[in-house]
């Protein structure tokens, strides 16, 4: 029996709803899904610590008994040879995404044949949700209620307000 294992890699700073809706479809299709953190993604600021990062994502997926989360470093296609995986996970929310994930998906075929990229649209509503949206927006006294899971939206509150303390504080003493 083939027992398919899938990857679903990313920065996840921080997980939306349109990251675990991913993850919930990746699960009833694959037999085990590793939700894979990137360890140094040179790209962007990030606002949570990889060990935040990481423990959101494991309170996000406790439910679901074949989804795992890890971390990797290096190259996406020797990290999936190494823990057996047969697939990557990923999102396409607009044509907009559909270039860069194309060109990932190639790439990776062409660094690792045997590895197929599966890509799955998550649920419309979320179709406009992105992390970077989501720190801009709290940053900025938005709300994004019902676009993050609410264990996120508490940590995302608490570190946004609770550096902004941190700065009125050190402000004052100055
Ligand atoms: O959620 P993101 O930030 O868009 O995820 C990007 C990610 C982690 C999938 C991509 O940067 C990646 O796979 N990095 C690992 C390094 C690698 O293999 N690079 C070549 C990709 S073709």
């Amino acid at each position: 029996m083939k027992h398919i294992i899938a990857i679903y890699p990313g920065t996840f700073d921080p997980p939306t709803n349109g990251h675990l809706d991913l993850i919930q479809r990746g699960s009833n299709i694959f037999d085990e899904l590793i939700v894979a953190l990137l360890r140094n993604p040179d790209k962007e600021e990030l606002l949570f610590s990889l060990s935040e990062r990481r423990r959101m994502l494991e309170d996000l997926t406790r439910p679901y008994d074949n989804v795992r989360v890890d971390m990797f470093g290096g190259l996406l296609v020797d990290y999936a040879s190494k823990v057996g995986a047969r697939a990557v996970l990923r999102g396409i929310r607009a044509i907009s995404d559909y270039e860069y994930e194309l060109q990932m998906a190639l790439m990776n075929r062409k660094l690792d044949p045997r590895l197929e990229t599966v890509f799955m649209m998550p649920a419309e509503t979320y179709s406009y949700v992105s992390s970077r949206l989501v720190k801009e927006i709290v940053q900025l006294g938005g709300s994004v209620h019902g676009l993050i899971p609410e264990l996120v939206e508490e940590r995302l509150e608490k570190k946004i307000n609770g550096s902004r303390r941190a700065r009125a504080a050190a402000t004052r003493k100055v």
